[in-house]
């Protein structure tokens, strides 16, 4: 619980959805998980990621997603390729991981560069290996219910969600943004009949009208449109819960670094009208990393 003074200077109770301390219990879980699978003889689970070019954002993304395997005791591998790869070259390579009877699950770091086309790569994953739930196979079988890979972001927001006994039945959904990673899965998993689910959802897209008032009338906010803190006070309900996926680097001269980053929400002016808000960073990001090794483990216990 935390407490937050709003734009009258009147103190408010907020919770913060702390997805860093979240992601630190899950992870723990994780590791208790991977323990059990050793003591009984099973192999330990493996996760490969493949980095394509130099983009420095995705580098750090990658580096936690390693250094979360080690810490939960999975074995990972780094494929880091250069961007004059070509794309029969990438498939090759996606092709090995497939065959390799060691590696339980892998991910392709996305973006890619321009001349390679990100869902012939998509498709070339074998989908029981597609721990980032990005095939069309994965993306059906959520679609219907049955079992299979939920995307890394929603399947995060979801626990985090359940974790923190957030129910999602009856309510009013705004989800800002239809992106294949977070927006159109995220929007088809709060729409679903299951515990986190049932809700009445609406994607929200460039084209949407009257976004403004979408936004006002929402129960739940998931804002994931990689615009700096495009969602103001204004926009949101009192009570509302808001789930700021963004992450925004802007300039910001009192850090060493020079900037700083922001999510699609703005955190300060709108904290304080919410009963939950995840902030930017150490909220959905950690969460993301630790979806991913829940996928990974349970690719390697449908093997082992
Ligand atoms: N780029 C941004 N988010 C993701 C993700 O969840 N997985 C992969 N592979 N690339 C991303």
């Amino acid at each position: 619980m935390s407490y937050i003074y709003d734009s009258n200077n009147q103190l408010q109770i907020v919770q913060i959805l702390d997805g860093k301390t979240l992601s630190v219990t899950i992870q723990r879980e994780l590791g208790d998980e991977v323990d059990l699978l050793i003591e009984k003889g099973k192999k330990r689970p493996h996760l490969a990621a493949v980095i394509v070019g130099s983009n420095p954002a995705s580098k750090v993304y990658v580096g936690h997603k390693i250094k979360a395997c080690d810490r939960v005791g999975f074995k990972s591998s780094l494929i880091e390729l250069g961007d004059d790869i070509t794309q029969d070259q990438l498939i090759a390579e996606i092709e090995k991981l497939n065959e390799d009877a060691d590696i339980d699950g892998f991910i392709v770091q996305l973006p890619l560069p321009r001349h390679i086309d990100n869902q012939a790569v998509i498709q070339a994953v074998r989908p029981s290996k597609d721990v980032d739930g990005f095939h069309p196979v994965n993306i059906g079988k959520m679609t219907m219910g049955l079992d299979g890979f939920i995307p890394a972001t929603p399947l995060g927001i979801i626990t985090m969600l359940d974790r923190y006994n957030i129910t999602t039945e009856g309510k009013k959904v705004a989800v800002l943004g239809r992106s294949n990673i977070v927006g159109t899965p995220m929007s088809i998993l709060l729409s679903r009949n299951a515990d986190i689910g049932n809700a009445t959802v609406t994607l929200c897209h460039s084209r949407t009208k009257n976004l403004d008032d979408i936004l006002r009338n929402a129960d739940i906010i998931v804002a994931a449109i990689g615009r700096d803190r495009f969602v103001t006070e204004d926009l949101v309900k009192e009570g509302a819960i808001v789930i700021d996926v963004g992450i925004n680097s802007i300039p910001d001269q009192t850090k060493k670094s020079g900037y700083r980053l922001v999510g699609d929400v703005d955190f300060e002016h709108v904290a304080p009208k919410c009963a939950f808000i995840t902030p930017v960073p150490g909220g959905v990001g950690p969460l993301t990393v630790a979806a991913l090794l829940m996928n990974t483990l349970k690719a390697a216990k449908a093997t082992s």
